[in-house]
């Protein structure tokens, strides 16, 4: 599997967070339902990739379901993780195709804000190179800041996830100016991503729904969108196969 798989030009691979099937069964501490079984079902039903957080708390993901995942999935396993000595150890061992430094904060009901990388590049340089020298490739989850951008582009990421959760809020509290302003940061953010490295890839992510994924899918650059939360919520009722197929369609609708 390689980078140039993506099938179909200007249109966004769609990359599925399985981490709410793992909160669901650890609210009960039970083995069912299994992300290993949500995955590959996704895959089935036309996922691009498969996203997995391993917090340092291990709320949802588990280390096991990380060493399951890798071992089965057919595309490619992108591993949320923040950039510690514990999470290269099992990189690592793992070899996912992607990793996807991200900050992490252990009261945060979910990822805040992007990585601050800028305050960090030595960190992360050295970091980034670690992980190159196993074979896989790095993403930095950033804000869509210009600051943030050339940092990634200075520790050679491979890409940059775009946080778009703020996006995401202000449309949920249905402020649509505020939404148009952050929709613009995001599509400034691509531009300068392109123009200060042109091989890098740019993801985008955070909050995404059917409802506001459209906007995001058309901006031109952009290689993957990673969803999670609203995918799975839709699979409560329609199922997780259809929930893919929905979530892909509400992303190339209007794109040639
Ligand atoms: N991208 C990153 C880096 C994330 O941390 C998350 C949340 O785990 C997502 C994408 C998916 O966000 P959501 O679950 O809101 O779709």
């Amino acid at each position: 599997m390689t980078i140039s798989s993506q099938s179909l030009a200007n249109k966004p691979l769609l990359g599925v967070n399985v981490d709410h099937v793992a909160t669901l069964r650890q609210a009960r501490g039970v083995a069912y339902p299994s992300p290993l079984a949500a995955a590959l079902l996704c895959e089935q039903a036309g996922a691009d990739g498969i996203t997995i957080h391993l917090r340092e708390d291990r709320r949802h993901i588990q280390d096991a379901d990380v060493y399951e995942i890798a071992a089965q999935l057919t595309t490619r396993l992108n591993l949320e993780m923040a950039a510690t000595a514990e999470m290269l150890a099992i990189a690592r061992e793992v070899k996912p195709f992607w990793v996807c430094l991200v900050p992490e904060k252990r009261a945060e009901l979910t990822t805040e804000g992007g990585l601050d990388v800028a305050s960090q590049t030595s960190h992360l340089t050295d970091y980034l190179s670690e992980l190159h020298a196993a074979g896989i490739k790095v993403s930095l989850f950033i804000d869509p800041d210009e600051t943030q951008i050339a940092a990634a582009v200075a520790c050679h990421a491979d890409a940059i996830e775009l946080h778009t959760g703020t996006y995401a809020e202000v449309g949920l509290a249905k402020d649509l100016e505020a939404q148009e302003f952050e929709l613009q940061r995001i599509k400034e953010a691509v531009t300068m991503a392109q123009r200060l490295d042109d091989k890098l890839l740019i993801n985008a992510g955070h909050g995404l729904t059917r409802d506001n994924v459209g906007a995001i899918a058309q901006i031109s650059g952009i290689y993957e969108l990673n969803i999670g939360h609203a995918l799975i919520a839709d699979a409560l009722f329609v199922g997780l196969e259809k929930a893919v197929i929905m979530m892909k369609n509400a992303m190339h609708q209007g794109i040639l």
